[in-house]
This record gives structure tokens, C-alpha cells and sequence, in this order.
């Protein structure tokens, strides 16, 4: 057993330093030690491994960044926890999980996207098993459309085959050509296995702002009655959101057959965010870099946000969106 800090040495320096040639001998060379000892997480703590049946998403991760960076949520917050708890706790689902965001921009919800995508994958975003896709990036020409499922298709397979819990993210889903995100169809259905693949383990979920209109009006028809915004419940949005995208022509799910058929199985909800909430995004903002946090900047900085409607000017029309870039002027000061 000499040889093991020798190696482990090597690994580390390897990782960090060689080029891709030797880092596939050393990580050939991992891979037979791990033979040896079998012990995976050796060698998955070098390389990405696609999570196996043992591996639970960490929970508590993602319990700890819906509490502490996604604001005025309450109703994304729960369904989501709940959602992805369930699932992966869930031995034998029947389909893949499927969630569609709703809401405006700048509300949270590529922030979720990451937050889910990290629970199951470690390096998030970054993994080799999550895969963004954004409607004007990817799929930009309507005349393509054609190719484009078939593309779809393709990488859906290649990757789930590759790993079953991967995890796929579609961003302006209000931007996709109408039709095309049918193309998926198959995957997300009560099917055991298509062509020797089973898709069940994998995650898909879909960003839009549409029905983030209708949102608005039911927060704001809340305030306007009095009421707590976190008396707004699931079954006060839910049905009217998918119906409203079902209807809505770009919605990138209009007249879809994963509304027909179901098989979306949370439309979850985000809420206009108000003055108080832009304050909590500033302040993250602030201490993720660093930084103390001074309150009359940080009323400076949210000052400079556009509030709406006209009159009560209650929600921020960009969400949290800015905050980042206005913060930048400010940062000398903090
Ligand atoms: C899960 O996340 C928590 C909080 O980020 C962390 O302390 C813990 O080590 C993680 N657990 C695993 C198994 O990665
Ligand atoms: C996985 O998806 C990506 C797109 O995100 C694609 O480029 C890649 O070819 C796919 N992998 C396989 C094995 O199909």
C-alpha cells in the first residue's frame, strides 16, 4: 500500500496540471487501482461519474439554496423541494420528471434550474450530464425546425443512454418554434424503456415567461385585496397557468401534447417580486462578493429598478435581473 500516497500525489498534480493525453493514463491508471479496492468514489472524486442508485440528490443542499438565495418564492420553493424529494426518493418512477417555470424575468427561475441541476449533478451547470438548451441559440431558425427535432431526439438518447439521471434545461421555451418541443413527446411518457433506453431517472425542465402576465395579475389582485401574497396557494395558479400556455401561441407549448396528455407534472409558479425582495437580492449580491453590507446603498441601488403597475408601482419589472450590473457601479463604495 506504498504505492497509494505515490499515486493519490499524482492524481491530484495529474488533474490539475497534465495535459489530456496523460490525465487519461492517470486516469487509466485510477481506474485499475479502483478495481482493486473497489471503490468508486475513489475514482469518481477525479472524474465525473453519472450518479448511480446509491447516490441520493443532496437535499439539504438544495433545501439551503431555495432558503437562502431565491426570494419571495414561496410557492416555487415548496413545489419544488417536494417535487425532486419525491422523485428521486422514488425507486421505480413511472416517467421522467417534468417541470415547467413560469414567471418573469428576473424572478428565479433559471436560478431553480441550477439549484436542481447542482442537487443531482455537483458541478451544476458545469456537469457533463446537464444540458442547457436556449430556443434563439439552439433551435434559431423556424425553416430548420425538421432537423431540429431530429437533433433532439439524437442527443436525448446519446445522453441519456450515457447516463440515466441527466438532466436537460430548455430556456425561452416562449421562443421555440411551435411543435417542436412534440418531438420530446416520447421521452417523457409512462414507457418502460424505448429502443433498449429507459428514460425515467432523467429530469426535464422548461423556463418560460409565459403566463408570467397572469401571475402578475393574481399577486397583484392579492395585494390589492389586502391579502399576503403567501396566501396565494398552488391551486390558485396551477390550472389557470396551463390552460393559459396550452392557449397561448408563444408559449413554445401551445396546443402540446405533453399538456394533452399530462405529462408535465408541475407548472410551478413565480410571483412578481416586490421592493423588500429586491433589497434580499442585493444584499446576497453584496455578501457573494465579499463584501459588508451598507443599507443605504443598497436603497440606492433598488431605487434605480422600475416598479409597476403605474400607479401602486409595487413589483420590479425586471425581477432581480439588474441587480448584478447596477451593483458594479456601486462596489467602490461598499
Ligand atoms: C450536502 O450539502 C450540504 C450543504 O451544502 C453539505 O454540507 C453536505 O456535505 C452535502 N452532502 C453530500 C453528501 O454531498
Ligand atoms: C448530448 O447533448 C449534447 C447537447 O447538449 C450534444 O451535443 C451531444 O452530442 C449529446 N451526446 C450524445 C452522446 O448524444
Amino acid at each position: 500500500m506504498q504505492l497509494l500516497p505515490g499515486l493519490l500525489w499524482l492524481l491530484v498534480s495529474g488533474s490539475a496540471a497534465l495535459e489530456p493525453i496523460s490525465l487519461s493514463i492517470v486516469i487509466g491508471a485510477a481506474s485499475v487501482l479502483t478495481g482493486y479496492l473497489s471503490y468508486p468514489s475513489f475514482y469518481c472524486g477525479f472524474v465525473e461519474c453519472c450518479p448511480g442508485e446509491a447516490d441520493r440528490p443532496n437535499t439539504t443542499a438544495l433545501k439551503e439554496d431555495l432558503d437562502n438565495k431565491l426570494f419571495g418564492q414561496h410557492l416555487a420553493k415548496d413545489v419544488i423541494l417536494k417535487a425532486v424529494t419525491g422523485f428521486r426518493n422514488n425507486p421505480n418512477p413511472k416517467k421522467p420528471l417534468t417541470l415547467s417555470l413560469h414567471g418573469w424575468g428576473g424572478t428565479g427561475k433559471n436560478f431553480v434550474s441550477q439549484f436542481i441541476a447542482k442537487s443531482i449533478h455537483k458541478a451544476g451547470q458545469k456537469s457533463k450530464f446537464v444540458h442547457l438548451f436556449i430556443a434563439t441559440l439552439h433551435f434559431p431558425h423556424e425553416h430548420q425546425i425538421t432537423l431540429y427535432k431530429d437533433q433532439l431526439q439524437t442527443w436525448i438518447r446519446g445522453n441519456v443512454s450515457a447516463c440515466a439521471r441527466s438532466v436537460f434545461i430548455f430556456d425561452e421555451m416562449d421562443k421555440l418554434h411551435p411543435g417542436l418541443i412534440d418531438a420530446i413527446k416520447p421521452f417523457l411518457d409512462y414507457y418502460e424503456q424505448i429502443d433498449g433506453v429507459s428514460y425515467r431517472r432523467a429530469i426535464f425542465i422548461f423556463l418560460s415567461n409565459a403566463g408570467g402576465d397572469l401571475i402578475n395579475k393574481v399577486a397583484l389582485d392579492f395585494w390589492r385585496s389586502g391579502k399576503d401574497r403567501k396566501q396565494i396557494q398552488l391551486k390558485d395558479l396551477e390550472p389557470v397557468l396551463s390552460v393559459a400556455v396550452f392557449n397561448n401561441k408563444n408559449s413554445g407549448l401551445w396546443h402540446s401534447s405533453l399538456i394533452d396528455k399530462n405529462l408535465i407534472d408541475y407548472f410551478v409558479p413565480f410571483l412578481p417580486l416586490e421592493y423588500k425582495h429586491l433589497k434580499m437580492c442585493i444584499k446576497a449580491e453584496i455578501e457573494a462578493g465579499g463584501k459588508k453590507i451598507n443599507e443605504a446603498i443598497v436603497d440606492e441601488v433598488a431605487k434605480e429598478m422600475t416598479f409597476f403597475p403605474k400607479d401602486e408601482k409595487i413589483y420590479s419589472d425586471k425581477g432581480c435581473k439588474l441587480v448584478e450590473q447596477k451593483l458594479l457601479y456601486y462596489w467602490e463604495r461598499l
